[in-house]
């Protein structure tokens, strides 16, 4: 199976959203990652409700909407009105978490749960057969453009064992510091959902990034 791409919207140019939301229409990008911070969770203030469904009237791909937010829980039907069609919470933020996920699903979103870098991947193991999306976060969240951690690697290689013990089947997502320098060592040891912030918005033609980005690996 090939892997998806999903462009970071916190990269785009603000200024022209509509100009960047068509780019990613216009390219090969799966999906549009598009990250809620609440200054509470992580030291960030991102965008709300009404960047939100502005930018689900341009984009024409699904939005994955990733909260780092606490209390998740209520917000969680109107994310769906604004346009979420995959939610992700963080684990570290839901002290009920198979509640959460339920709710996700109930809204008739595809559901995510995110994890630190610090915390192991055996913590789903109870969990795993619920949900369609684990992301793993490669830096601590907050901020795009930083630098990858390199211990992700031995994550998703865990998280594709406690797929197989479980037999389930889940998206693996690697959120922060992707390039095309280590996307497909992370595409070989399991991942399947690739964010790219900085990688794409940085870079001189962020459509032939995306394409980068999406070529296979061997
Ligand atoms: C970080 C966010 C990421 C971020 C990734 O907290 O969750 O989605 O936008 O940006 P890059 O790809 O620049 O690391
Ligand atoms: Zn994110």
């Amino acid at each position: 199976m090939t892997h998806l791409v999903a462009p970071s919207v916190l990269s785009a140019d603000f200024n022209n959203l509509q100009r960047d939301a068509e780019m990613i229409n216009n390219s090969e990008a799966d999906w549009f990652h598009v990250d809620v911070m609440d200054g509470v969770f992580v030291p960030n203030i991102s965008f709300g409700f009404p960047v939100i469904k502005a930018l689900n009237k341009i984009a024409t791909k699904p939005l994955d909407v990733h909260l780092m937010i606490v209390n998740p829980d209520q917000y969680i039907t109107q994310f769906r009105d604004v346009g979420a069609e995959v939610l992700t919470v963080h684990i570290e933020a839901c002290t009920h978490l198979h509640r959460s996920v339920q709710a996700i699903k109930a809204a008739g979103m595809k559901a995510g749960v995110a994890l630190n870098p610090h915390t192991p991947v055996n913590q789903l193991e109870d969990i795993i057969a619920e949900i369609d999306l684990v992301t793993l976060m490669s830096v601590n969240p907050g901020f795009g453009g930083q630098k990858f951690i390199e211990n992700t690697y031995k994550k998703v290689a865990d998280l594709v064992d406690l797929k197989t013990k479980a037999n389930t089947q889940c998206h693996i997502e690697i959120d922060g510091g992707v390039t095309l320098g280590n996307y497909a060592q992370l595409v070989q040891t399991g991942a399947d959902v690739l964010v790219a912030g900085s990688t794409v918005f940085s870079s001189e033609n962020p459509t032939q990034t995306i394409a980068d980005l999406k070529k296979s690996v061997g």
